[in-house]
């Protein structure tokens, strides 16, 4: 069975779900990653693109359809992943104008059904939005002694991709 890359979702809303790369809107994701989340604080856009180019697959929520000519992006929400075991799900945003109206519940069912996801353990961190995907099948770590975590170290990350470190000024964990 092929990996279906690009397929798209639309609501009665005129919202679309899209995973074709090409149509991300890397100055709205960077803008809102890099300003407006709590977990990557002033990422530098280089990262926001490999992160985007090594992910498996990208989810674009747009207000219209990008197959018909521009359309917004408003929200967004990648996956790592074997397709046998293991995902991670991270990055999920929507913007706030957008917000209160199942865009986000809409955008994760899609994703947990995709049906090479579907079966895997799916991680995900978050603060305070446990029981947004609670409704997906989502729990906290069972047996969490048994997992180990090896931390997030941005300083490295930035090295790795030979970045300047005063261009990662204000980012945090
Ligand atoms: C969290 C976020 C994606 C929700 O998007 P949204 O489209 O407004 O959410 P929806 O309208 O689909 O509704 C979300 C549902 O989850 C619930 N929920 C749980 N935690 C929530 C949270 N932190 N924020 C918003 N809704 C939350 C809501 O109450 C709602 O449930 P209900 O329909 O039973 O009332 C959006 O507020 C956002 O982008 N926040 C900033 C970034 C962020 O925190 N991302 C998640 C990181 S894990």
């Amino acid at each position: 069975m092929e990996l279906q890359v690009n397929s798209l979702w639309e609501n009665n809303d005129g919202m679309t779900i899209c995973t074709n790369k090409s149509f991300l809107d890397i100055e709205i994701i960077h803008s809102f990653l890099s300003n407006d989340s709590y977990w990557a604080k002033g990422i530098a856009k280089e990262l926001v693109e490999a992160a985007i180019e090594n992910s498996i697959l990208c989810y674009g929520v747009y207000d219209g359809n990008p197959l018909n000519g521009p359309a917004k992006q408003i929200g967004f929400a990648r996956v790592v992943s074997d397709f046998v075991r293991f995902s991670w799900l991270g990055d999920v945003f929507i913007l706030p104008e957008y917000r209160g109206r199942g865009l986000s519940k809409w955008l994760v069912s899609v994703i947990t059904e995709h049906p090479k996801l579907k079966g895997t353990s799916f991680q995900l961190a978050t603060k305070d939005a446990h029981s947004l995907y609670g409704k997906y099948g989502f729990k906290p770590i069972d047996k969490i002694e048994n997992r180990m975590c090896r931390p997030l170290d941005w300083e490295s990350v930035y090295q790795g991709y030979e970045i300047d470190k005063k261009s990662r000024e204000n980012s945090n964990d």
